[in-house]
């Protein structure tokens, strides 16, 4: 499978970007739904926050990895014929590239505001280094929680319902061509 992407499909690095962020957005996810079942103050509570803000920065630093291969070469041709649609697409491909880097840097920078050093994984630490100041923090807290979440759930639930659409009612590849292990140039 070709790395670059070809006229008709997604090379292998695309395809991985894009079902790597889309694990890690889960994840992200899926850890803070799991902080909420235990007390606060508990150490679970604390390790699955820990968890959900490892995730979320792990996307803020692969965004730009993944922009800058997304720029150094051409898309796959779009086999979309319509021509609203075709712009509806690339409108939610783009508006995700930013809540990809939106969604997380709210969350960094709350976590900046609140004097909270944030953990990679035990790995490494992202030292603070702004200034406290709480009713900021709280002010992206907001934005993080509702405005941006909601906005990248509801570009997600259209972007699935488009990719199962157009596997299976208007049958022209789209879904096939950023599924892994799929390649034809
Ligand atoms: C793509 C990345 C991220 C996603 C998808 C995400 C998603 C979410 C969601 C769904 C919530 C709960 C919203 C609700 O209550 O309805 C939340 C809350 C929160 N997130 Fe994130 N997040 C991301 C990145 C981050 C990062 C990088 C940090 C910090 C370094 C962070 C810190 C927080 C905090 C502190 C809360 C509030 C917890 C509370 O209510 O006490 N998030 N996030
Ligand atoms: C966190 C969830 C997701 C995000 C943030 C996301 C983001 C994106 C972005 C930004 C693109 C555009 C690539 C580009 O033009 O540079 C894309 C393409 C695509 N996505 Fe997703 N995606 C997500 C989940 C999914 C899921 C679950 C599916 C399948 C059910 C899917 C199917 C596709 C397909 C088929 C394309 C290629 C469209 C084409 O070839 O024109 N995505 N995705």
């Amino acid at each position: 499978m070709p790395a670059r992407n070809t006229p008709m499909y997604w090379g292998w690095v695309a395809k991985s970007f894009h079902w790597l962020m889309f694990a890690l957005i889960v994840g992200a996810w899926f850890a803070f739904e799991q902080h909420e079942d235990f007390p606060k103050g508990s150490t679970e509570r604390a390790e699955w926050m820990n968890l959900h803000r490892a995730f979320g920065a792990s996307v803020f630093f692969l965004v730009w990895l993944r922009l800058a291969w997304r720029f150094s070469g051409p898309a796959p041709d779009s086999v979309i014929t319509s021509k609203w649609q075709h712009r509806a697409a690339e409108g939610v491909h783009w508006a995700l590239y930013f809540l990809m880097i939106m969604m997380p840097l709210s969350g960094l920078l709350m976590s900046q505001f609140d004097g909270r050093v944030v953990s990679w994984f035990g790995v490494f630490d992202i030292p603070v280094f702004l200034s406290e100041n709480k009713p900021l923090a709280e002010q992206l807290k907001g934005l993080h929680e509702d405005v941006w979440w909601p906005l990248l759930l509801t570009l997600i639930g259209l972007h699935v319902a488009a990719a199962v659409w157009h596997q299976f009612i208007v049958k022209d590849g789209v879904l096939k061509r950023m599924l892994p292990f799929t390649s034809r140039s």
